[in-house]
């Protein structure tokens, strides 16, 4: 396929020109070419290009969220460690998907139906496959399967590549399932009656099938509710209604409830007006757009090893505000497996990155601030700000990490006035907070002790200095020495009493 859209675009044809170049941006297949892909997006530019593709882009968001196909996809942080990367569960294993296949042929009808979602909406990892979405829901629907029916029924409202758009079929499906109580068919009969799908328009029955749906905590029927009352289609507006049911909508993620909220926020309509609040919804739902995709794309170009592709990837959804996609670059760059960076470019391009993740409120980012400032990785060393951050993942996250480096910081006196006590009580809280703390907190506060023992000593040693000096003179210059295998030897005493 690229051969020929290499070919077109040669030619000049836009949409195989976009193609390339988005392929040789983001690496697809292995042809990863920065340099050639600027080339191929200048020219775009110079024909206006950028803008189709946008509006194109948007065209298909609002779509998508119309049928409520905005589901989050599934954000794997690279942060976790390698155990959660090979067998993350949100992302289906070919192992698992065969075995389940196997039992979905052999009967299992909740199996069956799952599946059947899956390829409906191209879920975890699974090709989008109507046919076989289909296939799953007809075996489980023979079985009685009420989720089943309703499923079909929803094919049949929307139409698609298996499934030609039938009002009459659609209906037959829903009231199947609804006459078993479906929640989601008792909502696609509401939507029919909404619309006036194969049958007249008739909100009283639209708002009866809405209700007995959101009743059973269908989040798409109480989106509609909330509808009805907003926009008072035949009945009274009634905002504070509307919002309650956004509200609750917005509870299961439902998309354009939480769009709804947002605006209501915006203009304080039926709520208290708050910026914040609507700004941080419309973040919600932006994140859900189409261009989400590529966070598999991604991780799957880093699972096989592809770093420089999975790297301008990320980069691309981290310059969108994704605050996961930030954490994921800065955590690529950081490893130095990246090619497409000079090497002294990526520490402070990664703590850039890092530094955003933080604002957008990752503790794990605000640690590394932190160690980037006391080691002085891509800026200069200062213990002072590497405190302060510390201090903000402490206090606001708990994080023990923190608390244990802002230990040892005020152990040592570093940037911080010198604090023992406070140093042991951050030791302390770093234990309690996590178990994972456990030994080296052990381990810090032995040395604390340990070194404070000592300290004191010596302190004793110099204000009883010509007592030591005898002392020096009977056992020798290395009386000291001797003095801490003494303490040594009293401890392991102390520790044997103790255990017996
Ligand atoms: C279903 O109903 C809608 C709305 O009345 C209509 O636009 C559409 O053409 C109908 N579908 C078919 C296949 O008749």
């Amino acid at each position: 396929a690229y051969i020929l859209f290499a070919k077109a675009a040669d030619m000049g044809n836009l949409k195989a020109m976009e193609k390339m170049a988005d392929a040789l941006l983001f690496g697809n297949f292995g042809m990863q070419n920065i340099t050639a892909a600027i080339q191929l997006y200048e020219s775009l530019a110079k024909e206006g290009s950028y803008e189709a593709q946008t509006e194109n882009h948007v065209g298909e968001f609002a779509d998508k969220l119309e049928k409520s196909e905005g589901i989050p996809v599934e954000k794997v942080r690279l942060t976790e460690g390698p155990e959660n990367l090979s067998s993350h569960s949100e992302i289906l294993d070919w192992d698992l998907y065969q075995y389940y296949t196997f039992l979905a042929e052999r009967g299992d009808v909740q199996i069956q139906v799952s599946l059947g979602q899956l390829h409906l909406n191209g879920r975890k990892g699974l090709d989008k496959d109507y046919y076989k979405a289909l296939y799953y829901f007809l075996k489980a629907a023979k079985a009685g399967s009420a989720n089943a029916m309703a499923f079909i029924g929803k094919m049949y409202l929307e139409g698609n590549a298996a499934v030609p758009q039938n009002n009459a079929t659609a209906f037959k499906y829903f009231s199947m399932a609804a006459s078993k109580g479906n929640a989601i068919g008792l909502h696609g009969l509401g939507l029919l009656y909404f619309y006036g799908k194969g049958v007249p328009v008739n909100y009283t029955e639209a708002l009866k099938y809405f209700q007995k749906a959101a009743e059973k905590g269908w989040p798409n029927a109480q989106f509609q509710l909330g509808f009805i009352y907003y926009s008072g289609s035949g009945v009274w507006k009634d905002y504070k209604l509307a919002f309650k049911y956004f509200y609750l909508a917005s509870q299961s993620g439902q998309p354009l409830a939480m769009y709804y909220l947002a605006e209501m926020y915006a203009t304080g309509t039926g709520v208290l007006r708050s910026c914040r609040t609507a700004v941080e919804l419309y973040k919600v739902v932006c994140e859900l757009g189409p261009w989400a995709e590529k966070f598999l794309t991604a991780y799957f170009a880093y699972k096989d090893g592809d770093v420089d592709s999975s790297l301008v990837q990320y980069a691309l959804l981290a310059e969108m505000g994704y605050e996961v996609a930030q954490s994921n670059s800065a955590f690529i760059l950081e490893s130095k497996k990246a090619k497409i960076l000079e090497k002294e470019k990526m520490y402070p391009m990664a703590l850039l990155l890092w530094n955003r993740a933080a604002i957008q409120g990752n503790a794990f980012a605000r640690v590394k601030i932190g160690d980037y400032h006391y080691y002085g990785y891509g800026t200069k060393k200062d213990y002072e700000t590497a405190a302060t951050h510390y201090s903000i993942a402490a206090d606001k996250f708990h994080s023990a990490q923190a608390m244990f480096n802002l230990a040892c910081m005020y152990e040592h006196g570093l940037g911080i006035a010198k604090d023992i006590h406070l140093a042991r009580r951050l030791y302390d809280m770093a234990a309690q907070t996590s178990p994972d703390a456990h030994i080296p907190v052990f381990l810090a506060l032995m040395k604390l002790e340990t070194m404070h023992f000592l300290r004191d000593i010596l302190f004793f040693n110099f204000t009883m200095r010509w007592k030591w000096m005898k002392l020096d003179n009977t056992l020798g210059p290395y009386w000291d020495l001797f003095v801490i295998g003494l303490i040594i030897a009293m401890l392991i005493f102390l520790l044997r009493n103790h255990h017996g």
